[in-house]
């Protein structure tokens, strides 16, 4: 008999395949069951994993025996599916946004401190070497005092439609990694500016192009513009310190500590076994349900980003910085 753990995902969506290698990837876990609204989703999601489909991701609770399992729909129902999921006695690791309002995000946490189980958010960038060899480079003080921050992510190409609006537009979507970096490499947010075209204000998911201006509560400030029009759109991280840079671009692959003097250093190392930032996060989360570790970004984490990208969206449409609360 197995050993590795019962995994099941519900929604079989974009996002379902990288959660599927990478439990497949991990060693000690096996995805047994999939669920999703959409049956013809389901079907073919359980025939690449050899597991079993369901409509129902309560009916698949109550007959699969799981250990965990992934929550990989559209943030407007992470809330409800949280709580139940979490009240029958199984953690979760929840694709980012933790959920669409600051209150729904407040509720997961609220429900995984009551049933005392895990809810994990998958951010995944916190598991890109790169960021993780810059994260210790501004810890152990190579970069200096940090001055400025830029973060650039988009979509690969296109405009808003019905699945970037399922996914709350770029602001929750693409923002949620973003907000996260910010607060992982430069530190926690006092107040954003949000900026974004007039036509495109009405709804948090009409939000296609936008830039937001944060502020640090330790002062340094940073841009994050978030893109989902152009083409290409290079997706970046730029720390700046007195003492030198760090550049993450993804879109070439070619990431560096860019001492003030000297010669740059290299930060990737794609030869690492497992390297992959999807294939970490799972086999963190998958440690944390085994009690190896502990969790590297809790529901709180999530809570916190939600904050930011609400204040965000409120300044967009006040034309004034407004301050995270919370
Ligand atoms: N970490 C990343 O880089 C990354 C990348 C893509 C998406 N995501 C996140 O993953 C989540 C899903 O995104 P996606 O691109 O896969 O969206 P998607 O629209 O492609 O898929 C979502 C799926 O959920 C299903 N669903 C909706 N309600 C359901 C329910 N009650 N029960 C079961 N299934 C249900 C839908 O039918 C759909 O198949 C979003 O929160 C998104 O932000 C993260």
């Amino acid at each position: 008999m197995s050993d590795k753990l019962r995994i099941g995902l519900i929604g079989c969506g974009g996002i379902a395949g990288a959660h599927l290698s990478a439990y497949q990837n991990s060693g000690l876990a096996q995805v047994v069951a999939v669920s999703d609204i959409d049956e013809a989703k389901a079907s073919a999601l359980a025939a690449k994993a050899e597991a079993t489909a369901y409509t129902s991701y309560m009916e698949m609770i109550e007959k699969e025996r799981l250990d965990a399992v992934s929550l990989l729909t559209p943030p407007h129902n992470h809330r409800q599916i949280a709580e139940e999921v979490l009240a029958a006695g199984v953690p979760i690791f929840s694709e980012k946004p933790l959920a669409k309002t600051v209150a729904d995000s407040q509720a997961m946490v609220d429900a995984a401190r009551r049933t005392g189980k895990l809810l994990l958010v998958a951010q995944c960038h916190r598991f890109h070497e790169p960021v993780r060899r810059a994260k210790a480079l501004i810890e152990n003080g190579d970069l200096g005092k940090i001055v400025n921050y830029r973060n650039r992510f988009g979509y690969v190409a296109g405009t808003p439609d019905a699945r970037t609006r399922g996914r709350g537009g770029i602001l929750l979507d693409n923002g949620s990694h973003s907000s996260y970096l910010f607060r992982y490499l430069v530190g926690e947010v006092k107040s954003v500016f949000g900026w974004a075209p007039a036509n495109q204000r009405g709804a948090i998911e009409d939000l296609c192009v936008c830039t937001l201006l944060l502020e640090s509560v330790d002062g340094p400030a940073g841009i994050i513009e978030l893109d989902g029009a152009s083409k290409p759109c290079p997706n970046a991280i730029e720390v700046f310190g007195e003492k030198g840079a760090v550049v993450i671009d993804y879109s070439s692959g070619k990431s560096f500590f860019k001492p003030a003097t000297g010669d740059p250093v290299e930060l990737n190392d794609p030869s690492l076994p497992g390297a992959h930032r999807f294939d970490r996060e799972v086999l963190h989360f998958l440690r944390c349900v085994r009690g190896e570790e502990e969790p590297e970004i809790g529901a709180e984490e999530g809570l916190a980003d939600v904050r930011v990208l609400q204040a965000a969206y409120a300044s967009m449409n006040s034309g004034k910085a407004e301050l995270v609360t919370g």
